[in-house]
């Protein structure tokens, strides 16, 4: 009868540990390093969906104020409604603003999160925000003095792993990116237009094998190149691959394409109707975003900044096409070897107890 329990509870305690292990993110994330103090700017992180979800409760969860803003992110049509179904286990870029202090980056007091009844915040950490964060990451910038005792309605700030760094001499918008099972630092760095020896040197990797899945890496984002001024309230508006932003008091929408020679193309945005129509100076029934080309060579009203008033500037610009070439992948190791180390104690621990 002793022994049949003791089965039961150490079958029960081996299960159980397995499903938390390979549920939960496979180590516990590091803030970025971010050397620039005091900086702020926009960065990206990818957000694991927990259970079925919306873009609304996602915006919510994120204290984010437009939906727009998660639609540019993600290239989702603007047309897209906030009740957009999202499944579980599904991957969305969540925009948000980074400050760096003291060596680190962190989400600028977003997101502002409300405890409900029955949240503790290892849950809050590891499952409400899918491990984008440790519960002794929450518990230090909110100051809580016991990680038990949370109450019911208290806000809490979720500080999400950032970076506002330039990465070798470019600006760049950092991205917190999920590695998914079976990928490779090498595939990453070909994804995202960057050398795995950056990837390396951001992430304090020793090696492309010190990969694990489910860490958040930084990856740097090149942003496309634009004619922005440094006097304008929205520089240096860094917009990477295939995303859209607005600005210029939602005047103006810009988007970028690598393949459109990493050039950002701006055009009035159609969501502010008290905008200005926007003139290319000098030049008669030029506006904003209209082209005109010959061969690979194009001219462009193109963007440049706001203050009292938007400004744009004729830019030239080549599109004649670049070349590109696909990469292989390596296979990534799930278990971390403590992991194994318990495991095989908890085992030899049964056999003792069940004996
Ligand atoms: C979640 O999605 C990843 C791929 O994005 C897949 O490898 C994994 O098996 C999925 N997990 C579950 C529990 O569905
Ligand atoms: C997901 O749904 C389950 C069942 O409704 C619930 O117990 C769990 O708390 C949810 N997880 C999150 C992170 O909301
Ligand atoms: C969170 O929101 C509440 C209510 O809007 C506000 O009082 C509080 O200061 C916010 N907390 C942070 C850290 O921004
Ligand atoms: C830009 O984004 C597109 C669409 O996601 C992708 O196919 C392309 O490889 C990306 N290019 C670079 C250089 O990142
Ligand atoms: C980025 O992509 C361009 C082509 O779009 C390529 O010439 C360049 O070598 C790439 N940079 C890195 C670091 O991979
Ligand atoms: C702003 O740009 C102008 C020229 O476009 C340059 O002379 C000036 O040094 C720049 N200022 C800063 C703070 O970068
Ligand atoms: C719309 O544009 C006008 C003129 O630029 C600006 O004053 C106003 O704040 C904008 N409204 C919104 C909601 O962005
Ligand atoms: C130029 O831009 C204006 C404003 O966006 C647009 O209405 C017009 O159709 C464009 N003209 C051409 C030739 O693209
Ligand atoms: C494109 O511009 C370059 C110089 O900027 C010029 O040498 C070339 O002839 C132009 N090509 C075409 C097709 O206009
Ligand atoms: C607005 O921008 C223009 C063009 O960059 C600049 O000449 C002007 O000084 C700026 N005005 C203010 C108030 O910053």
């Amino acid at each position: 009868m002793g022994n049949n329990s003791n089965r039961l509870f150490c079958s029960t305690t081996l299960v159980l540990f397995i499903i938390t292990i390979s549920s939960s993110p496979s180590y516990a994330q590091q803030p970025f390093r971010c050397s620039s103090a005091g900086a702020t700017c926009n960065a990206l992180v990818d957000y694991l969906t927990p259970n079925t979800t919306t873009l609304f409760a996602i915006r919510t969860l994120f204290s984010i104020r437009n939906l727009r803003t998660i639609l540019g992110a993600n290239n989702l049509p603007l047309s897209t409604p906030s009740s957009f179904p999202l499944p579980a286990n599904h991957t969305i870029k969540i925009p948000f603003p980074c400050i760096c202090n003291s060596g680190t980056g962190l989400s600028n007091r977003r997101p502002n999160y409300t405890v409900v009844p029955g949240d503790g915040l290892y849950h809050i950490a590891a499952e409400v925000f899918s491990g984008l964060v440790t519960y002794q990451e929450i518990q230090a910038v909110n100051n809580i003095r016991d990680p038990n005792l949370i109450e019911v309605g208290q806000r809490l700030w979720i500080p999400l792993p950032c970076s506002c760094d330039d990465v070798d001499g470019q600006r760049v918008v950092h991205y917190g990116h999920r590695v998914a099972p079976g990928s490779s630092v090498e595939g990453i760095a070909q994804q995202y237009n960057t050398s795995q020896d950056t990837l390396l040197r951001l992430n304090n990797l020793g090696s492309p094998q010190d990969l694990l899945a489910g860490a958040i890496l930084d990856v740097p984002l090149r942003a496309c190149s634009s004619r922005i001024n440094n006097n304008s309230l929205d520089f240096p508006l860094l917009v990477p691959n295939d995303t859209y932003v607005f600005t210029a008091t939602n005047c103006v929408m810009c988007r970028c394409d690598a393949a459109i020679s990493w050039m950002l193309q701006c055009q009035p945005s159609q969501i502010n109707s008290s905008c200005p129509a926007i003139r290319c100076e000098g030049a008669e029934n030029f506006y904003l975003g209209n082209t005109t080309s010959s061969g690979c060579n194009r001219t462009t009203c193109a963007y440049a900044g706001y203050n009292s008033t938007i400004q744009t500037v004729v830019a030239s610009d080549s599109t004649c096409p670049a070349s590109d070439n696909p990469s292989a992948a390596v296979r990534l190791e799930g278990w971390r070897w403590n992991e194994v180390f318990i495991f095989v104690h908890m085992v030899l621990l049964c056999i003792h107890f069940v004996k």
